[in-house]
């Protein structure tokens, strides 16, 4: 597929089938990613690749960060419950999960520039998994975000959770794009 077809009909598509990925077609959308642009050639992308029963682990730290939430909200128990279970099956929307981690740069700059180059990293390989047949859908919520998932993930102060890509076979069909021109977005300065 050329480029601009791809990036003109990719779409975030949400619901996909059960059936697994072969990890040949997971191993091409991680190595698209690594070839991002990313300033002094820091490669800041780490990947976590959870499938199978291996997204357990994922769920295990969804439901704890759930309970987590809802006893810091104060929330009763029948509610919480229900929460925590609805955060755990979320693991398990698609065959593939991965989560990407930008790494700290040594400044300021640096980590906001890696997490630049990790946010041009997860379009790559967003479009390769539409190249390959596959759907996918960036996420991100309280899990990006939490404490508890940023101790699950082992991270260091300006390390950040990117994305959680989850990818499969679509389960959907394609829906019109909703995007304003360019145009009315620009101010072209021309000579
Ligand atoms: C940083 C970021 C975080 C996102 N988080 C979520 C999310 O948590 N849940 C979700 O359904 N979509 C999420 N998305 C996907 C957007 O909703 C989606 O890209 C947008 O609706 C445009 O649709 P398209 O990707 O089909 O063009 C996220 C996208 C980005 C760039």
């Amino acid at each position: 597929m050329d480029v601009i077809r791809a990036i003109q009909t990719r779409q975030s598509v949400g619901r996909v089938r059960r059936d697994p990925v072969p990890e040949v077609l997971v191993e091409s959308i991680l190595e698209s990613a690594v070839h991002a642009p990313n300033h002094k050639i820091t490669e800041p992308w780490r990947f976590h690749v959870f499938t199978g029963k291996g997204r357990g682990e994922l769920a295990r730290a969804r439901a704890e960060t759930a309970r987590l939430q809802a006893e810091a909200e104060g929330e009763g128990e029948e509610m919480a419950a229900g929460r925590i279970n609805r955060e755990r099956k979320k693991a398990f929307r698609a065959p593939v999960v991965i989560a990407v981690i930008s790494a700290s740069g040594r400044d300021e700059v640096e980590s906001l520039e890696n997490y630049a180059a990790c946010a041009a990293a997860v379009q790559n390989m967003q479009l390769t998994a539409h190249s390959l047949g596959l759907a996918s859908i960036w996420r991100t919520g309280p899990v990006a975000y939490h404490k508890h998932m940023r101790q699950f993930f082992g991270l260091k102060e300006n390390d950040r959770i990117v994305a959680y890509l989850y990818i499969g076979y679509p389960d959907m069909g394609e829906r019109p794009r909703r995007r304003s021109p360019a145009g009315e977005r620009t101010v072209w300065h021309g000579g």
